[in-house]
């Protein structure tokens, strides 16, 4: 029997990547407030965020000075736009500081509300930068299976995940995918890590040589894979992609939604994978996701090609009315300086050793055929038999069932397509809440191993 308030949700609500016609019978899980690391429902049970979110909640749930930051921009100026050349404190100077933080030479700024407004606006700027050179057939960009970029058209069809285009005629034309970097996957037997990244180099350069050079454009990535499984990167994979990107003049995008402001341990993850990107997206956790706010970092190269197309066309005919609001700005002023002023970043490079080794100890599990991660993010594959890496049948959905029972626990981690696990908490989180997070995870694990045998699952 649903709650009132759950009863209202299933009459009102569309939810994003839900089981529409199961979630009638099971209702939602109604959050009602939170504090440090912890989530309450409505009847005020605590649960850990092992998500932060959706990879987002970086500084936890409780931060008085973010709210505080948005209190204090809506009373001065709640809202000013960017169109026509009008401007804003907090928007010029969340630029600079992005510009000085940025892993690689920044030129300009431009602001969206989301990761997929991001990525969709880098889609538009790949294809206007390569008309103002006049290359009008370099249009297509080459993202990765299993990546992750969004959900507007142009987005959902850079991700590489079936659900984003079955049934939604995606993908655009112009979009390619290649291989997937996960090794424990798709890597043959005995390859090692290096030989893996080597043969997915190859496979990347016979696809532009095939589509030919001059009609490829860019190549979009996320430094470690996260809606798609939570995957880490193989040993040399980022120096090898990119020598073939160079040779073909070919832009790499850093899909740095989710990976960057500390996730791995480095203010961008492009630094800790060895990727230098030319342009880069931000978004989640600019703010903590306390505001929606996204943004496009790009090089002066483009920026250049921007200037003439502008004066060629008569406007740069692009922009949200949202772009730099100017209360996402404040509070993404405040979340950056937080970052500088408490360390966050090498504080996660300190916390990483004791959680990786907790990542680490879950291979243990006679249910856990691969765990990997880098910093505070690590993704697990359940497996029925770890020699051959056989899985479950996808109908028996062990790892959603594995998610339900840390749920019990108190624990929220989210379960990804081939029975994976993705754990990615709040950077705040303190070593005892990383065992408490380890811990219950442990727990689920074992309740899901009896569920297992006791419908005799093969
Ligand atoms: C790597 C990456 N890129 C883009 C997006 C899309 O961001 P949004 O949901 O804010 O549109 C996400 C969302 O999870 C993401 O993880």
């Amino acid at each position: 029997m649903l709650s009132n308030l759950a009863a209202r949700d299933v009459e009102t609500l569309i939810h994003p990547y839900t089981q529409l016609a199961a979630f009638r019978e099971t209702g939602p899980l109604v959050l009602e407030r939170g504090e440090g690391v912890f989530v309450f429902d409505a009847e005020g049970k605590p649960y850990l965020e092992g998500m932060a979110g959706l990879w987002c909640t970086s500084l936890g749930y409780s931060n008085r000075e973010l709210a505080e930051a948005a209190y204090e921009q809506m009373l001065k100026l709640p809202f000013q736009h960017l169109f026509s050349g009008r401007s804003h404190d907090p928007a010029i100077e969340l630029a600079e500081k992005l510009k000085e933080i940025a892993p690689v030479p920044i030129s300009k700024v431009m602001f969206t509300c989301s990761g997929s407004e991001a990525n969709d606006s880098q889609v538009k700027l790949v294809w206007y930068y390569n008309n103002a050179l006049g290359r009008p057939a370099k249009k297509k960009i080459i993202a990765r299976r299993k990546g992750y970029h969004g959900v507007t058209v142009a987005t959902a069809s850079l991700t590489g995940l079936p659900a984003n285009h079955a049934d939604f005629d995606l993908p655009i034309a112009n979009i390619l995918h290649t291989s997937c970097p996960h090794h424990y996957r798709f890597a043959n037997e005995g390859e090692s890590e290096e030989e893996f990244s080597s043969r997915l180099a190859t496979e990347l350069e016979e696809m532009i040589l095939s589509e030919g050079p001059d009609t490829v454009a860019a190549f979009i990535a996320e430094p470690v894979m996260g809606a798609g499984g939570a995957i880490t990167p193989p040993e040399g994979y980022f120096p090898k992609i990119q020598a073939v990107l160079s040779k073909y003049d070919v832009m790499l995008i850093a899909d740095e939604v989710i990976c960057g402001f500390g996730r791995l341990g480095e203010m961008f993850g492009s630094t800790a994978v060895g990727m230098v990107p030319d342009t880069i997206s931000v978004a989640k956790a600019i703010t903590s996701a306390y505001m929606p706010l996204g943004a496009v970092m790009i090089n002066e190269d483009m920026y250049q090609a921007m200037l003439d197309e502008s004066r060629k066309i008569g406007v740069f005919g692009h922009g949200f009315t949202y772009s730099g609001h100017p209360t996402a700005c404040a509070v993404a002023l405040k979340t950056l300086e937080i970052y500088e002023r408490d360390g966050i970043v090498s504080d996660v490079r300190a916390k990483t050793p004791h959680f990786q080794k907790r990542v680490a100890a879950l291979r243990e599990h006679p249910l856990v055929g691969e765990a990997r991660g880098i910093g505070l993010i690590a993704g697990l594959e359940i497996v029925a038999d770890k020699a051959t890496k056989r899985q479950y049948e996808p109908k028996e959905g062990v790892a959603a069932r594995a998610i339900g029972f840390a749920q019990e626990e108190g624990l929220i981690l989210r379960s990804l397509l081939g029975d994976r696990i993705a754990i990615c908490p709040p950077l705040i989180i303190t070593p005892e809440e990383i065992d408490m997070l380890f811990d219950r995870l442990e727990r689920a694990l074992d309740r899901t191993l009896d569920w297992i045998v006791a419908r005799k699952l093969g």
